[in-house]
């Protein structure tokens, strides 16, 4: 009988301590650490474990093979181009989010996509008999999917080793144990070994695996952030579980960009991509409305249009209220204050609300010129001109940075109809300027209720 071995875990970043220890000294969070007995079975299991590894040898670049690096059509376009144009085999990849946001239904929508691929999805949560139901509802499209009720991973690791499929979905890495480690599923230790071992027999049978992992209410994704150092792809799924609308985003790519997003409707029968997000994001109006604004915003290659809505009104209590709905409250304080220091409205008196369409959460800089404008239209109770939308950075001292993108988000505008953009007096003099759309340049923040209120 082996000595049981016990360590403690950080619960936040898996740091690994002899003791107790009130504050982790790796992440400086305090009271995260839990007790976990960690008795591995040292030799034979791990050996083996080694040994099915193929041995590499350094080898020239230019003579490495680049049909490896082939990719895989998930026959849906949104998780496409979320992974950088396609699935690449072998790669291990992390589908985080808050529960209840859609992590199951889209990936079993991957797994019964028709995309000719053997899919394997194992389920620690759910019977087959619920996944079957579930699988109706979303109409089986691929008859290769295989589908497994199963938590032990030594089991699942053998299923897969005999059903060869081309993609796997577990979800979620939180409800498998290894039988290597007496904690239990779901802790640090678990978690840890558990994506190990998947990652190894990803990498060495080419075999591509989604692992579900939850979200813990502050947005990191529960369990280590060893889990994310590990994977080669971090995807979160985001949204308002009130509303229909998530987007996929991709925070870790290691073989393509991060910053692009993938747009999503949930309906009766899953989910469904929407090809032109500011379709749904942007609202028609009989009249004009103060407090709103339109800003055209690229995340990735894929520029759009969304709907910006600020309330100012008069502070109620001595200090005044400031909440952002969608927006990072910190760099909405920082647009006030330079609203207040350059424009000169007295924003120390006022209560601002600020909410993006659709329950959208946005994180480019490029919208800080649409916040401020609806802020601005909301102080004065002044309608945005129509058709009008802004692209811009805004600093500091005020002025106005062009915004990343910012030709794309030009056409994009022309594109949907719109009939002026305000964008950074800095734009490139080779810039395409579409026709029908006016471009109107200023470079600094006091000039832009002009622009807005201006025919
Ligand atoms: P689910 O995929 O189970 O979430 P997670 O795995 O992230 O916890 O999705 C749960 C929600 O999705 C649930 O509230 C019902 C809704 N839903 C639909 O609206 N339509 C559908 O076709 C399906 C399968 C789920
Ligand atoms: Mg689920």
């Amino acid at each position: 009988m082996a000595k049981v071995k016990k360590a403690f875990f950080c619960k936040n970043c898996g740091h690994e301590a002899p003791k107790w220890l009130g504050k982790c000294p790796a992440c400086g969070e305090w009271n995260t650490f839990a007790e976990e007995i960690i008795a591995r079975e040292s030799g034979p299991a791990a050996a083996s474990a080694a040994g099915a590894l193929p041995t590499a040898k350094p080898q020239r670049v230019g003579d490495i093979r680049e049909s490896d690096q082939r990719r895989i059509d998930l026959g849906n376009p949104e998780i496409n181009r979320v992974l950088g144009g396609g699935l690449v085999p072998g790669s291990l990849i992390l589908l985080g989010g808050e529960p209840g946001i859609g992590k199951s239904t889209l990936s079993l929508q991957i797994a019964l996509a028709p995309n000719g691929l053997k899919t394997l999805y194992v389920s620690g949560e759910e019977s087959a008999e619920q996944i079957k139901m579930r699988a109706t509802r979303l109409g089986i499209r691929n008859e290769e999917c295989m589908v497994y009720a199963e938590t032990l991973l030594e089991n699942i690791v053998a299923q897969i080793a005999e059903q060869k499929p081309d993609v796997v979905v577990v979800d979620s890495i939180q409800t498998i144990y290894t039988d290597l480690l007496d904690s239990s599923a779901g802790s640090v230790s678990q978690i840890r070994e558990c994506a190990a071992t998947l990652l190894k027999y990803a990498k060495s049978t080419a075999t591509s695996i989604f692992i579900i992992g939850h979200i813990t209410k502050d947005g990191a994704i529960a369990g280590p952030k060893i889990l994310e150092h590990i994977v080669d792809v971090v995807l979160q799924f985001e949204g308002d579980s009130n509303n229909v609308y998530r987007i996929l985003r991709g925070i870790k790519n290691r073989f393509g960009a991060t910053f692009e997003i993938g747009v999503f409707e949930m309906l009766d029968d899953g989910l469904r991509g929407v090809d032109n997000p500011s379709e749904i994001l942007l609202t028609h109006y009989e009249e004009p409305l103060s407090g709103i604004a339109v800003g055209a915003s690229a995340d990735g290659v894929r520029p759009y249009l969304i709907e910006v809505q600020a309330l100012v009104s008069g502070a109620a209590y001595g200090t005044p209220q400031r909440t952002a709905t969608g927006f990072d409250a910190r760099r909405m304080s920082m647009l006030l204050a330079v609203v207040e220091k350059r424009i000169g409205l007295k924003m120390f008196q006022k209560d601002v609300f600020l909410n993006f369409a659709g329950g959208f959460k946005v994180a480019d800089p490029g919208l800080d010129l649409a916040v401020v404008a609806a802020v601005v239209s909301s102080y004065y109770d002044r309608p945005v001109g129509e058709g009008f939308c802004c692209a811009g950075e805004i600093g500091l001292s005020g002025e106005v940075r062009p915004a990343p993108r910012t030709e794309q988000r030009i056409s994009e505008a022309a594109r949907l109809g719109f009939r002026r953009i305000i964008v950074s007096g800095y734009l490139g003099k080779g810039a395409k300027r579409p026709r029908g759309i006016e471009i109107v340049q200023i470079n600094s923040i006091d000039q832009l209720p002009r622009a807005l209120f201006m025919e």
